[in-house]
């Protein structure tokens, strides 16, 4: 059976590609999904990639995660990383493993981005290595 790893990206990632390339880098989102089914299939896992620009969303589709049996999550929470509690909150209610990915290091930016409230719930984080973060998160995702 193929299992199924959810990859939930939050606010402002829809823009990836022409968002502040210089701190995000020229992939856009659809790229990023690209490499990671490709990647996935090698693996013999799934990817179910999403976007929203609405907090309730990704605590709603982690909800989903566990509900469906999804392997893990890979979370890129965006700037809800550095505000949500409810995200937060959803995490520690699933027993689904999430990763915490960010393309940028949130720790050599600005003071606002060093705390993470996902980072509190997560399994681990992998940030600082643009898009390949993401292929990283996958790579410890298929050893759970
Ligand atoms: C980000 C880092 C966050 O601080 C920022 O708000 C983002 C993107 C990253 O992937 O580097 O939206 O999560």
């Amino acid at each position: 059976m193929t299992e199924t790893i959810y990859v939930l990206n939050g606010p402002n990632l829809n823009l990836l590609g022409t968002r502040e390339p210089e701190i995000y880098g020229s992939d856009t989102l659809d790229d990023i999904a690209g490499s990671l089914e490709d990647r996935a299939r090698e693996l013999n896992l799934a990817i179910d990639m999403r976007q929203s620009n609405h907090e309730g969303h990704l605590v709603d589709w982690l909800h989903e995660a566990q509900a469906r049996g999804a392997k893990a999550v890979i979370l890129n929470a965006g700037a809800f990383t550095h505000t949500s509690i409810a995200v937060h909150d959803a995490i520690k209610s699933i027993k689904t493993p999430v990763i915490e990915v960010h393309l940028s290091n949130p720790h050599t930016r600005e003071a606002f981005r060093h705390v993470s409230y996902v980072g509190r719930a997560a399994k681990g984080t992998i940030a600082g290595f643009g898009a390949l973060s993401y292929t990283l998160a996958l790579e410890a995702a298929a050893r759970f």
